[in-house]
């Protein structure tokens, strides 16, 4: 079975080829590398044993798109490519539904033009706008906090659509919590271009030096300790969750699903535990609120376990462990 995988060289597309070849699928990445490096490929080579087919290409490029399933008979899409800063989407809306919604659409076309009827989609947890209560189950009203926000509301929407128009489709909507943690090799993990919008790769910066202290965006919220509580997911659960969703898109239709472990931690959560399994201190200070952040956030994951046969294995210590791994090897290449 190939896969293309979009945005493959990215945080939770290089993951997700990683777990996808070492379940026996032909993986091809198509990336523009915006907000990634080609040594991503290397290492995903390095960790596996198997070097992935790469095409450095915009989905906005349609003939480069087209190229690819010319050139590889494509069974499934794996679909990560996007911009997903939500601070930038709302000083650049444009540039967000240009490149996620029409870079979408042209990725679509070429799969009916070639004959791909199944794609699993890179939703998020963001489509649940600012829910009334939690956890969150997929059936809870959808709305966009955000312009980031709004193209995946927007493209789930063109995918259910699609799927009215072409019943033949087979689409798996993956709403992701908040992932963190990288794979235990070190090799590949969360290193966003320039100063961290996520607060994960922003403690690791702290960690290492790279940043004096972590601001912690208000501690006045509704919350045990004041401080926004999210549900945070390890990357390999996520991944593994993209195999467990295309293990069962042999049936058409549309169906989304939750991954997240249905816990919530606060931010001085994930500060304490950071600390305690690395034996490292985080200065941090209390700051402003950041505008759009809401109090609580976190998943009821029980229809992926029910439906996909899928749950999130690995707990906290070491989602924060791993981490550090990946950025203390960031730091120190030859370690
Ligand atoms: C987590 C918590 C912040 C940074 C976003 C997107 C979501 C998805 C994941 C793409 C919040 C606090 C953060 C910092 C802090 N992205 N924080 N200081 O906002 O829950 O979700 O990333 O798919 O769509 O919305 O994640 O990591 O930015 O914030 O205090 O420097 O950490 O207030 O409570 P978020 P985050």
């Amino acid at each position: 079975m190939s896969v293309l995988v979009t945005g493959g060289t990215g945080y939770i597309g290089s993951h997700t080829c990683v777990e996808l070849i070492k379940n026996g699928y032909d993986v091809i990445i198509a990336d523009n590398l915006s907000n990634s490096k080609a040594d991503v490929v290397d290492k995903i080579e390095k960790i596996t044993g198997t070097r992935p087919a790469f095409y450095k290409v915009d989905i906005l490029d349609k003939e480069g798109m087209e190229r690819i399933f010319f050139a590889h008979k494509i069974d499934s899409v794996v679909h990560f490519a996007g911009k997903k800063a939500v601070g930038e989407s709302v000083q650049e809306p444009l540039l967000y539904y240009h490149n996620n919604i029409t870079g979408t659409i042209i990725l679509l076309e070429a799969m009916l033009k070639y004959g791909c009827s199944r794609i699993v989609f890179s939703s998020s947890a963001t489509v649940y706008g600012a829910p009334k209560t939690v956890p969150i189950k997929e059936d809870f009203p959808l709305s966009a906090a955000s312009p980031y926000g709004a193209t995946k509301l927007y493209i789930e929407g063109m995918l259910k659509d699609l799927y009215n128009a072409n019943k033949e489709l087979s689409v798996t909507l993956l709403r992701y919590f908040n992932p963190i943690g990288a794979h235990d090799s070190g090799l590949i993990g969360d290193n966003p271009n320039g100063i961290p919008n996520n607060l994960m790769p922003y403690i690791t910066r702290v960690a290492r030096g790279a940043l004096p202290r972590l601001g912690v965006f208000g501690n006045d919220y509704p919350t045990p300790d004041g401080t926004g509580v999210r549900d945070y997911i390890h990357v390999i659960d996520l991944a593994l969750g993209h195999i467990k969703a295309l293990e069962h898109m042999d049936k058409p239709g549309v169906n989304a699903y939750n991954l997240g472990t249905g816990k919530g931690y606060s931010v001085l959560d994930i500060i304490k535990t950071f600390e305690k399994v690395n034996s490292i201190k985080i200065p941090y200070e209390i700051t402003e609120r950041r505008p759009g952040d809401i109090a609580e956030c976190y998943s009821d994951p029980t229809k992926a376990k029910e439906e996909l046969g899928w749950t999130a294995k690995y707990g906290l210590e070491e989602m924060c462990r791993s981490a550090w791994i990946f950025e203390n090897k960031l730091s120190k290449p030859n370690s």
